[in-house]
């Protein structure tokens, strides 16, 4: 398949890994990248520009096509050493950045003046508009039903993916809620370039994460995430579990006083418990309402080779048979 979005990328499927905390590690960008899609490393998930260093070497070890770094711009206290880890993504010869949360302006000319094509992430038509008049050379547009930020707008995909189509001129893809080559189709019919997959990925066999993420979300419906923090405006979609529960009573008990410290328990450094040791109550983490379409844990591979091959299907013989003259 031939998109806007493969001949900017340089790959063989429009479809794309979103960068996810303490998921994105080298192993499950490069199986991404070999299936013929662009795997992406999770800059802060490395916490020093080193490690970051590091672990592009190990993905480009173990891929020789093209991969990118996600950079988050977090609303936090402390800044991250930014510099740093666009140093070590320039010095890295990677060739795509994702950036996501706050504008990245400031990262944008060290970035080009390597060659390095930036897609930003974002959850509206505004900030799409915002980031291609500072030159973004591409956006992910996240809809509602999104894991992770789903932003404060709440528009889902079906009016948010035509919207941005009808203001933007850059290549954008379509995120959240993107699973099979049904949501493929349906994206590129509603004006995107491709598809960028965030939950759908994790319940593969290459996903470094522990079985137990992999199995509840195999096991979750599309009514079983939550949304949390949104009276501190960071809205996050996790899944539900005892943590999460725990936090809306909270926020319900502390209606507009709540503060970040009242939550601090459900949400800070909970990411490697859950990840890496599988105690899913440890705390809230980001997934998708696409879980409800999740039922499987197949390798990177045979899952974006569904993909291609059920949107293909769909084109030729679905579609394709509804035009009668
Ligand atoms: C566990 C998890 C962690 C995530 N961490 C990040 C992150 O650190 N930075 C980021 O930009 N997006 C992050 N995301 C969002 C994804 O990159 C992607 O935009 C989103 O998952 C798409 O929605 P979907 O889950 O319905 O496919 C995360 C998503 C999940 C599920």
């Amino acid at each position: 398949m031939k998109t806007r979005i493969t001949e900017l990328l340089g790959i063989e499927h429009p479809i794309i890994q979103g960068g996810m905390h303490f998921v994105g590690f080298a192993e499950l960008a490069a199986a991404v990248s070999n299936a013929g899609g662009l795997g992406i490393v999770t800059g802060l998930t490395q916490r020093t520009p080193e490690l970051l260093a590091n672990e592009i070497r190990r993905c480009r070890e173990m891929t020789d096509r093209p991969f990118g770094v996600n950079l988050t711009f977090l609303p936090s206290v402390t800044s991250p050493d930014y510099p740093g880890y666009v140093r070590a993504i320039v010095e890295g010869g990677v060739k795509v950045v994702e950036t996501a949360g706050n504008n990245p302006q400031q990262v944008l000319p060290h970035l080009h003046a390597a060659g390095i094509k930036v897609i930003h992430k974002c959850t509206s038509v505004r900030h799409a508009l915002k980031a291609q008049s500072i030159g973004c050379d591409a956006v992910s547009v996240d809809g509602f039903e999104c894991g992770g930020h789903p932003g404060e707008d709440d528009v889902p995909n079906f009016i948010l993916l035509p919207r941005a189509a009808d203001e933007l001129d850059i290549p954008f893809v379509a995120s959240g809620g993107m699973a099979d080559g049904r949501s493929l189709v349906a994206a590129l019919a509603l004006g995107a370039d491709g598809i960028n997959m965030g939950t759908r990925f994790i319940a593969t066999k290459e996903a470094p994460v522990h079985e137990n993420v992999k199995k509840a979300i195999v096991a979750a419906t599309e009514l079983d995430t939550r949304l949390v923090m949104r009276p501190l405006r960071n809205t996050e979609r996790v899944l539900r579990n005892a943590a999460a529960d725990r936090l809306l009573e909270k926020e319900k008990a502390l209606g507009a006083n709540l503060r970040f410290e009242d939550i601090r328990e459900e949400v800070a450094g909970v990411y490697p418990k859950i990840m890496q040791e599988g105690t899913m109550d440890a705390g809230v983490w980001s997934c998708g309402m696409v879980a409800g379409l999740i039922d499987d844990i197949p390798t990177v591979k045979e899952l974006v080779d569904r993909i291609m091959a059920e949107a293909n299907a769909i084109i030729r013989e679905r579609l394709a048979g509804f035009v009668t003259a």
